[in-house]
């Protein structure tokens, strides 16, 4: 059908915060957003029904890596591809699994040709090539696929750096080239995303950011940020990619981060987030809320009675209270999991709607300059 548009609707005064409207053929996604994560074609402990109904997820992310592990493409394709698979008509993204070949697999070598690792799962071996990756985001069939890339540890040195960024780029355009050679699968258009990398040099960066934008692409996004460097070197390479990258194209920043860090890099250009935190603390007790973050292990909250959050206009967060949650961590109660997981993003998502308002009305950094502290306070 129609390939990715991307319309900017609006400018932040104070900063290079924007909003837009990105359409894909599963549907209109209002930027800034948050990505839920979904890895396995689940995000952990939530049901689709309470991602649409309860978090309002716009587009959720999936992983190559484990798709392809398990089910496996023979299930994919004869389901008819993951958002047939899962239950899910609204858009999906699907990240390449250079970052997971490197994070989770066994033994893995880097070559040439592409990245050969053996599975998490059952140390079976396993070939991924820019042409393989493409390929098998093809039988997933999510509507924005991500460009096969190596993300280099930090710190990494300026000649490992360099190298990687380079391999990276020769991948870039192998991916190109395959995904112009087979067609759409299941009618709908599916995106690619090149990745910028360049570790934390800024001339690597810089060199990054202008054979990613030669490119063209519908959309560009960053790599190899909040990968362990302090907060403000990402702001800074974050910035200076936002300089460099198309004005007039998505901007996505992988992985990041947490809600203040989604704020800061907002204000800097990014338009795009996914992260696990709001899943994976939320099932550690770790709840984000609009007056702070709480840990609800803690005694304190015992007679609690009070929401979860009210300050988010969430139904379900205001159902569920403190003390009831303390309740389920304690019990170990798999209730706990859901809970949490589905406030968290009730509350991700609730964030970067704000962000689009106060961009729209053009008073975004100042509202951000007031809400950071208290993201930050912990309760
Ligand atoms: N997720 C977070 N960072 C990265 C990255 O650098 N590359 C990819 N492919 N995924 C990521």
């Amino acid at each position: 059908m129609a390939v990715l548009s991307f319309e900017l609707c609006g400018k932040d005064a104070a900063s290079k915060a924007r909003a837009g409207t990105l359409r894909t053929d599963h549907g209109t996604i209002e930027t800034p957003i948050f990505m839920p994560v979904g890895t396995v074609g689940s995000v952990k402990a939530v049901s689709q029904q309470q991602l649409k109904e309860d978090v309002n997820a716009q587009i959720i992310l999936g992983n190559t890596y484990h798709l392809y592990l398990r089910p496996g493409l023979e299930v994919l394709e004869a389901a008819g591809g993951l958002h047939k698979f899962m239950g899910w008509d609204r858009p999906i993204l699907t990240d390449s699994g250079g970052y997971q070949v490197f994070s989770l697999a066994g033994k893995r070598k880097l070559t040439e040709e592409g990245a050969l690792f053996q599975s998490h799962i059952d140390g079976s071996r396993h070939l991924f090539t820019p042409e393989s990756v493409m390929d098998i985001q093809r039988v997933i069939g999510a509507d924005i696929i991500m460009a096969f890339d190596e993300c280099p540890p930090y710190p990494s040195d300026y000649a490992y750096a360099k190298k990687s960024m380079d391999l990276t780029h020769r991948w870039l355009d192998r991916c190109f080239k395959r995904l112009a050679e087979t067609p759409d699968k299941y009618g709908h258009t599916q995106n690619l995303f090149p990745i910028v990398q360049g570790s934390t040099y800024t001339d690597l960066r810089r060199a990054s950011c202008e054979y990613v934008a030669s490119k063209g692409a519908v959309g560009n996004a960053i790599g190899g940020l909040s990968v362990g460097e302090p907060e403000e070197m990402m702001y800074e390479h974050a910035a200076h990619c936002c300089e460099i990258l198309p004005a007039d194209k998505p901007r996505y920043l992988m992985g990041v981060g947490t809600p203040w860090n989604i704020l800061e890099n907002i204000s800097l250009g990014i338009d795009m987030f996914d992260c696990v935190m709001p899943t994976r603390n939320g099932r550690n007790a770790m709840l984000f809320t609009s007056k702070g973050v709480i840990n609800i292990d803690n005694k304190k909250w015992e007679k609690d009675f009070s929401p979860l959050d009210d300050g988010i206009g969430s139904p379900f967060s205001e159902y569920y209270t403190k003390a009831y949650m303390r309740h389920l961590v304690k019990a170990k109660e798999i209730l706990a999991l859901t809970v949490a997981s589905v406030h968290n993003l009730n509350f991700y998502l609730w964030l970067v709607k704000q962000a689009r308002a106060h961009i729209l009305a053009g008073d975004f950094n100042s509202w951000k300059n007031e809400m950071i502290p208290v993201l930050k306070t912990r309760l």
